[in-house]
């Protein structure tokens, strides 16, 4: 790819108003170029694009066009800022009268150098934000589509659409549909405004000629004439990219704008947002009735419980850096004995690969989807409290939690990343990155929290890619104690075939799942109508069925004892998850307690259940 920065404009109205101000501030800047005029921070505005533009190798040349007016200016900067003096090309013109235009520039560079190859052009004068933006990001979703690529923002309040190219972008596709030079308040309700910072395919360059037939007035010879016409005339296809900075100075602009828009950026420069840290809490959650978790569709009704949670931190950093948990990730140990001790009992997965492997796959969601994300570090810290092994989704947890961090970090909300799909973004980081086997409904009620009905039925995961999902009422869960092994080890478990056979068709697996979203129904009409000894006939039923299905063998020993404690006690009880914590309600306080003392006699860990209410989004109300 090559790059070509366009700076032959002639800034005449600045240029003369700084000649004439009176103040004296300006004396300095008498007769230089806009883009070599001061930027914010006073590094020259050319220097953010150099930098911008030079991070990484990703053109194998970039050109510079000038007028000849300015041409000495550049040659000085170049020199300065290691620019290859040849690469600056002259385009012989003094005036404004005398000027090529935009397009006129760019072919002039094009036959100049015998440019065949993808090109990205920017005009090298624009104020903008620094950081906002990764130019990878950029080409990245150029290589994606295949059509040309023109970046857009969101124009301020006080700008004016009738003196910007607007463009509207299709939300799906992000295909470019209009675009229209300086129109008028009538002809359109977008405000966003493309500015001179394309990728064009090496084919499409050949159009320039034509065009420039066509449009013998150089006032024509703009990008926006020419984008309007490469959109309505030839049917290219342009896709749109919107960058989270404003664009500014742009076209004949006076020193009140140059004022205005430098002391604009700056303000804008110090982001709060990223400054503090920002905490998010992602909580554990009991499988109140229902499906097996494994993606078998069917329905369940899971709970968000406070007792457990897993919290990330993120802050702005000059580097990138994930912190090891001191406990999860361990670097450090007393002797080899017993590095020998807590490897064997916890093994090697800590949680530092599902920081990682969310970050990864975050910056992938954004590159598919064309989302630029401004160029800034971080650093990233977690802690948990979610016992391990014991199916408490410890581990989607922090997915969860990281997830949230990374979104309010570059700030972005619910239309980028649709909520129903957040679970599948938080399955897809353990499936794909991690190769964890899971399905939806930890991740759910991870993004939901309070207590949801969710209905997984294949007709519709198949029609909207995600499924139903239905808070009830949180009112409505009745008092349910939860206990779980102390120290359950992943080597004792035995595999299960259960999903092999789902997959093949086996009859009974396939009843069995019917009958678990049935239970689930049921449950839900007890819980709306407080008939709390349906709901603890029920859950025995849901464990009673998963106990035929998965055998004693896969239920596993201390597993089946703490189903039959309970049981004894009057209470019912079931998998909180695939085992290792189960959940129970007894309806008799004095039994309660008894059976409590024995669970802890057995040497169980046992607690109440505090349910967790809905997560509130930003604006207040209530997720859905
Ligand atoms: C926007 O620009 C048009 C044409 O230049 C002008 O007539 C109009 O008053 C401007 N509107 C505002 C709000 O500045
Ligand atoms: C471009 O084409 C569309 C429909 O194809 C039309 O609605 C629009 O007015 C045209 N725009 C211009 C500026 O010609
Ligand atoms: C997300 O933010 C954009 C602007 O930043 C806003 O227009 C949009 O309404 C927000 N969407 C939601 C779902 O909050
Ligand atoms: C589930 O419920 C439906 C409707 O109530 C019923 O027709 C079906 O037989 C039930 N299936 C099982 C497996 O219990
Ligand atoms: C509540 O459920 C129990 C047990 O399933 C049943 O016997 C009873 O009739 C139900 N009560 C009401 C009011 O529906």
């Amino acid at each position: 790819m090559i790059c070509i920065i366009l700076v032959a404009g002639h800034g005449t109205i600045l240029e003369n108003e700084i000649k004439e101000d009176s103040s004296g501030r300006y004396c300095s800047l008498e007769g230089i170029p806009k883009a070599l005029l001061p930027g914010v921070g006073g590094r020259k505005i050319l220097d953010y694009w150099w930098d911008a533009i030079n991070t990484r190798q990703h053109f194998k040349e970039v050109y510079l066009v000038t007028n000849a007016d300015k041409y000495k200016h550049y040659e000085r900067w170049a020199t300065a800022r290691d620019f290859p003096v040849d690469n600056i090309i002259n385009d012989g013109t003094t005036t404004f009268n005398g000027r090529l235009g935009s397009v006129g520039d760019l072919d002039l560079v094009l036959r100049n150098k015998h440019i065949q190859d993808d090109i990205l052009v920017v005009a090298g004068d624009m104020l903008f934000q620094d950081h906002k933006f990764d130019i990878t990001q950029v080409i990245h979703y150029f290589r994606r589509k295949e059509g040309e690529l023109a970046i857009y923002y969101d124009m301020e309040p006080t700008e004016n659409i009738t003196s910007r190219g607007i463009v509207e972008v299709c939300p799906q596709t992000n295909r470019i549909t209009q675009f229209l030079e300086k129109p008028s308040k009538t002809e359109t309700q977008s405000r966003q405004a493309s500015v001179v910072f394309y990728c064009f395919q090496r084919e499409t360059l050949s159009s320039i000629p034509t065009f420039l037939q066509n449009n013998p007035d150089v006032k024509q010879r703009t990008f926006g004439e020419y984008m309007q016409w490469l959109i309505n005339e030839t049917q290219h296809e342009v896709y749109g990219m919107k960058l989270p900075t404003g664009f500014q100075l742009i076209g004949q602009v006076g020193l009140a704008d140059y004022e205005k828009w430098l002391l604009f950026f700056s303000d804008k420069q110090t982001d709060q947002r990223c400054m503090v840290p920002y905490t998010a809490k992602a909580y554990a959650r009991i499988g109140l009735m229902g499906n097996p978790s494994d993606g078998f569709h069917g329905k369940t009704i899971s709970v968000s419980i406070k007792n457990f949670w897993a919290e990330v931190t993120i802050i702005e950093s000059p580097k990138l850096i994930l912190v090891p948990h001191p406990l999860n990730d361990p670097t450090e140990f007393g002797s080899l004995g017993d590095l020998h001790g807590i490897s064997r009992k916890e093994g090697y997965l800590g949680g530092l690969r599902l920081l990682q492997a969310t970050c990864k796959k975050f910056y992938q969601y954004c590159s598919e989807q064309g989302i630029a994300l401004p160029k800034r570090n971080f650093k990233l810290k977690y802690d948990t409290n979610i016992p391990r092994q014991v199916g408490l989704a410890g581990s989607s947890a922090i997915v969860a939690a990281t997830l949230r961090c990374l979104m309010h970090f570059f700030d972005l909300n619910n239309s980028d990343l649709p909520k129903p799909l957040q679970p599948q973004f938080i399955l897809d980081v353990e499936i794909d990155e991690l190769f964890i086997s899971a399905g939806l409904q930890d991740r759910v009620i991870q993004v939901y929290h309070g207590a949801v009905y969710m209905d997984f039925s294949q007709t519709i995961m198949e029609r909207q890619g995600h499924g139903i999902y239905e808070y009830i009422d949180q009112d409505l869960i009745p008092g349910l104690w939860l206990a779980y092994i102390r120290n359950p080890s992943d080597s004792g478990k035995i595999h299960h075939d259960v999903r092999e056979r789902w997959i093949a068709g086996d009859k009974d697996v396939h009843e069995a799942m019917k009958t678990f979203a049935n239970l689930t129904d049921l449950a839900r009409s007890a819980l709306q109508i407080g008939n709390h000894s349906e709901l603890l006939k029920l859950m025995n039923s849901n464990f009673d069925l998963r106990r035929v299905i998965y055998g004693d063998a896969v239920i596993g020993a201390e597993n089946l004892r703490m189903i039959q404690l309970a049981r004894q006690y009057g209470s019912s009880a079931k998998f909180s998850g695939s085992g290792g914590a189960v959940i129970g309600l007894c309806l008799d306080t004095d039994k309660l307690a008894e059976l409590k003392s024995a669970f802890q006699t057995e040497g169980f860990v046992v607690c109440d259940v505090i349910p967790n209410p809905p997560i509130t989004d930003n604006n207040g109300s209530a997720a859905r």
